[in-house]
């Protein structure tokens, strides 16, 4: 199958260019293919012909989106519809990313009242410019093209690139007191297992919105506690309030996903989030001796 991986320089285009190395398959990095750009975009397309675009192509500072929301819109938004409206003139299948930001961030309520993950089919509400940006992505690509697939995931990190397990490791090796807040709760995902996931899920054919995260739900204290755990390093790590950071774009409380729908139609259920640490961990030569 011929495949087109845009954005292929970002932690998750790496490892989708792993994923699919038994494909045909092509990946532009940014310099090499500026999804805003429309004409170029169409022209790639057409000129590639391929059957599937995985689209991991996204303006993610988070914080930086708030002070450039037409950036934002531009990349999250246009760039997925440019690219949906060149797949429908290919008849390419597309698959490009959606975030847990999309969600408000009050817990669904689930059987005896408990908090219960967003599911594929709870309103969307965001609350930051990046979040708005990304559902408006999301809506554009759904109404452009059928053989779509949004995939929707959650707190990445991958061997390489920006992201919270390497900003810890970074902060275990800088030897000073760590804080992290402990009052978000979301699902934790490495790029090695979406990206495997999102394999299975193009080859499908079952189109539209889907959870894909690793399985469990942690707060970023959880997950920076494990990393410290894994790595068998000693650090002075303490919980913080997300109300005393004061960072630009407003994070939800609850974003933990719930992949029901992706288990039943047979796309994973992801390894928890533990495991595909301890492998991320393995991948970067920092699992420790003194392990716990
Ligand atoms: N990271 C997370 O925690 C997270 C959570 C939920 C969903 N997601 C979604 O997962 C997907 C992959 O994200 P990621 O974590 O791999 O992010 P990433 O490492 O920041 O990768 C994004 C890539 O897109 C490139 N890019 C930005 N604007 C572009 C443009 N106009 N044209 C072409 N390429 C462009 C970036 O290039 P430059 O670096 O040169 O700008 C970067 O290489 C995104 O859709 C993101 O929204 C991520």
């Amino acid at each position: 199958m011929k495949v087109l991986i845009t954005g292929a320089g970002g932690q998750l285009g790496l490892d989708l260019l792993e994923a699919f190395a038994d494909h045909d398959t092509v990946g532009l990095t940014r310099a090499q293919l500026d999804v805003t750009d429309e004409a170029a975009v169409a022209e790639a397309v057409a000129a590639l012909r391929p059957a599937l675009v995985v689209n991991a192509a996204a303006a993610t500072d988070v914080d930086g989106c708030e002070s450039d929301p037409e950036g934002a819109h531009r990349a999250n938004a246009l760039g997925p519809w440019w690219l949906a409206r060149a797949c429908e003139r290919t008849g390419s299948t597309l698959v490009t990313f959606s975030t847990d930001y999309v969600f408000g961030g009050t817990a669904p309520s689930g059987p005896g009242g408990s908090p219960r993950g967003y599911t594929e089919h709870d309103p969307v509400a965001p609350l930051s410019v990046y979040g708005r940006s990304k559902a408006a992505g999301e809506h554009l690509v759904r109404e452009t093209l059928s053989e779509h697939h949004i995939v929707r995931t959650a707190w990445v990190s991958g061997a390489r690139g920006r992201n919270f397990v390497r900003t810890m490791l970074r902060l275990a090796d800088a030897g000073g007191p760590v804080r992290v807040v402990d009052d978000q709760t979301g699902s934790p995902t490495t790029t090695r297992d979406l990206a495997a996931a999102v394999r299975a899920l193009a080859v499908s054919g079952r189109h539209g919105t889907v959870h894909l995260a690793n399985e469990g739900s942690a707060t970023w204290f959880d997950v920076a506690e494990a990393v410290f755990a894994l790595a068998g390093r000693q650090v002075d790590l303490t919980p913080q309030r997300s109300s005393t950071l004061d960072r630009p774009a407003p994070r939800p409380a609850w974003s933990v996903l719930d992949t029901t729908h992706a288990r039943t139609m047979g796309i994973g259920p992801l390894p928890h989030w533990r495991d595909a640490l301890g492998r991320l961990l393995d991948e970067l030569g920092a699992r420790g001796p003194g392990a716990r």
